[in-house]
């Protein structure tokens, strides 16, 4: 394995890939609209809006394995505006998958948790998804046609991912510190769970799947199932914040335009097995990427 490429190397995982790409491999990282600063020799960069159907740069590279994290990643953007979120998140996925089999391509593919309907929670990987939005839908559409499509792809089921955002937008662990420590109150959510994973332990997990040959679905999350309140409670604990500034709310107070699971909290055990990154607690994770 030599050539690796990567989409959306200009987002809050992207830019982990390409700080954590380990030195035998040549990488190119693919961003749009936000331009992305190489880290290391052996990181290229190319600007390329993956709907404009140009595979040259892909063909020219003939990596001998892809990291597709490119989307809509905001779930009320793709409700709103659904024609667009399927034309990336899964018609441009296929494309991707055909081109990834023509060159021989190991595929790892950045799905979500939120594609469970969040009634029991503890997911595994051979639990059905049962879609409520249409972000979760073009995951699960995406999801089907790698699997049937490319014997080698791993499809990765990630949590909710926080840390430090190397790209200059502010991750929302960023936004929620930045807000205490201004004195402002901050709003979470008491009912929706999740299990967060730090950017940085999915990022190496990532690369170590490159390296591996395991094919199929794989959840990767951190070791602790939390709702929005009690992460920022956490968060208040490890920067010594005022947790009286964090308001607890239901989620059926914020309006969001897509309706969201309860509790889509994965089971981590393969991954456990498989990989060799010791998935963090939120306490861990926060005291890593901040300290
Ligand atoms: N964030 C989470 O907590 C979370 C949780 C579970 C799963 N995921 C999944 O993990 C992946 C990475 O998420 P993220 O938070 O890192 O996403 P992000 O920060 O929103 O970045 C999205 C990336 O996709 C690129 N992109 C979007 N439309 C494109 C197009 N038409 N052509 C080319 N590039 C395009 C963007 O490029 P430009 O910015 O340069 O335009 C950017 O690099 C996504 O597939 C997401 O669905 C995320």
């Amino acid at each position: 394995m030599e050539r690796v490429y990567i989409t959306g190397a200009s987002g809050f995982l992207g830019r982990y890939l390409l700080k954590y790409a380990p030195k035998p491999y040549r990488v190119l990282g693919q961003y749009r609209q936000h331009p992305v600063r190489a880290f290391q020799g052996h990181v290229q960069v190319v600007q390329q809006d993956l709907l404009a159907n140009d595979w040259k740069p892909l063909y020219n590279f003939a990596p001998q394995a892809m990291i597709h994290t490119a989307a809509q990643a905001s779930i009320d953007a793709c409700q709103l505006h659904p024609d667009d979120a399927w034309e990336i998140n899964y018609r441009t996925t296929c494309k991707l998958v055909d081109v990834a089999r023509e060159l021989n391509a190991r595929f790892i593919f950045l799905s979500s948790d939120v594609i469970f309907d969040g009634q029991k929670g503890d997911y595994q990987e051979e639990d059905p998804p049962v879609p409520l939005n249409v972000y979760a839908e073009t995951k699960v559409a995406a999801e089907q046609y790698i699997l049937e499509h490319h014997p080698d792809a791993v499809v990765v089921r990630p949590a909710l991912f926080y840390g430090q955002s190397l790209n200059g937008r502010p991750s929302f662990t960023e936004v929620m510190y930045k807000n205490l420590k201004a004195g402002k109150s901050v709003y979470l959510f008491t009912d929706q769970y999740r299990t967060p994973v730090l950017v940085n332990n999915l990022a190496t997990a990532l690369w170590e799947l490159v390296e591996s040959d395991y094919q199929g679905i794989l959840h990767i999350g951190g070791s602790q199932k939390v709702s929005r309140y009690e992460m920022g409670l956490i968060l208040c604990e490890v920067f010594n914040l005022p947790r009286d500034l964090i308001i607890p709310i239901p989620s059926d107070q914020a309006n969001q335009a897509a309706p969201r699971p309860r509790d889509c909290s994965l089971n981590i055990g393969r991954a456990r097995s498989v990989l060799k990154t010791r998935l963090l607690d939120v306490r861990s994770g926060l005291n890593l990427a901040f300290h």
